[in-house]
């Protein structure tokens, strides 16, 4: 039996892919537009389904053709082409998630891991958000992750499906592409460390809570193997680094293990509206600890700035920096 991994050749998913391979599990990755640079070190040892989750038939026939008996759901689209594209947002991102459901429910899957974000918080939240916080997205992206999460919960007490799911802060690490607000706490690493200089989009006193996508991607590998009755919230908080680091903040420590660094600033207004309304110092992650013994190993920055470092020397190509 395998376990399958929807954008599988993304991000977060290509590191998850990592981690299950080195257990030796038979992984089988999903995405639309595989990247084969992130796997280029294990692409022998993981079998790859180009598809598209918006297509039911295609849903249906990877789940059924590889003997699945596990889902990793993390394909879909990031915030901004959400935004951008709403109705391609709701295909993808709503229809993606009732096709996976209704693939498990239909062929037996035991267990459907879902990751939703941060972002299913919006109005009138204070500077500290916990499980319990309401969830009041104003993004199509939040809107979306918010029906899914609910939807899943929904399949679990209906169908007793076993369905668990994560909700990231923003995620950083060498290599994000994917357009977002939040992409300057990892480019103001990632620039300096290729001797490059970075002009941040936002203002110094910016802030915006990340997780380090080791992180992200192990936080999923833990909810998944996590024992069935210790699952009680269902839908959890995962936090990295708290409490949440000012871009000024970023700058100094990155100026600590890079001295000749170079960053400048120049917020964009539009950007800048979106973190008038954002200003979370503690995304408050117990629940999953108290659960399933969750615990970031990149909770302070230093660590995540030296790790991100090694993995620019050390494995360029698998993190697409060209
Ligand atoms: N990156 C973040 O900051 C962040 C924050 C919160 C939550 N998340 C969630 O984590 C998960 C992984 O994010 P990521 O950072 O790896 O993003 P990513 O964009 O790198 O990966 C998503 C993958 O999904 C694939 N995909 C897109 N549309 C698809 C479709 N129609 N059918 C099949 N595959 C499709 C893409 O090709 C891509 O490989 C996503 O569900 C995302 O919403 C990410």
């Amino acid at each position: 039996m395998a376990v399958l991994i929807t954008g599988g050749t993304g991000f977060v998913g290509s590191e998850l892919a990592h981690i299950l391979v080195n257990k030796d599990d038979d992984v089988v990755l999903f995405d639309v537009t595989p990247n084969y640079d992130r796997i280029s070190d294990i692409h022998d040892k993981v079998k790859i389904a180009q598809g598209n989750l918006a297509n039911w038939p295609e849903v249906f026939n990877v789940v059924r053709d590889y003997s699945i008996e596990g889902i990793y759901h993390l394909g879909g689209m990031l915030s901004v082409p959400s935004n951008t594209n709403p109705w391609a947002s709701f295909q993808v991102n709503v229809v993606g998630m009732v096709n996976i459901l209704e693939a498990a429910r239909l062929l037996g899957i035991s267990k459907v891991i879902f990751t939703s974000t941060l972002s299913t918080y919006g109005l009138d939240c204070s500077s500290v958000i916990t499980d319990t916080t309401l969830q009041r997205p104003t993004t199509m992206y939040g809107c979306g992750k918010l029906y899914c999460e609910s939807l899943g919960r929904f399949y679990r007490s209906k169908f007793g499906l076993d369905f668990r799911s994560v909700r990231f802060p923003s995620v950083i690490g060498p290599g994000v592409r994917t357009p977002g607000v939040a992409q300057w706490n990892a480019w103001m690493i990632e620039y300096p460390a290729l001797g490059k200089p970075f002009e941040c989009y936002v203002s110094e006193g910016t802030k915006c809570p990340v997780l380090y996508f080791k992180d992200a991607a192990r936080s999923v590998d833990m909810i998944y193997h996590a024992p069935a009755e210790k699952i009680k919230t269902v839908n959890y908080n995962v936090a990295g680094v708290v409490p949440t680091r000012t871009a000024k903040e970023i700058e100094q420590i990155v100026n600590k293990y890079i001295p000749e660094s170079h960053i400048s600033y120049r917020p964009d207004p539009d950007v800048m509206n979106y973190f008038r309304t954002s200003t979370v110092d503690i995304f408050d992650d117990s629940k999953a600890r108290e659960e399933w013994g969750w615990q970031a190993m990149y909770s302070d920055f230093d660590k995540v700035v030296l790790d991100f470092i090694e993995e620019i020397r050390d494995r360029p190509d698998n993190n697409g920096i060209v």
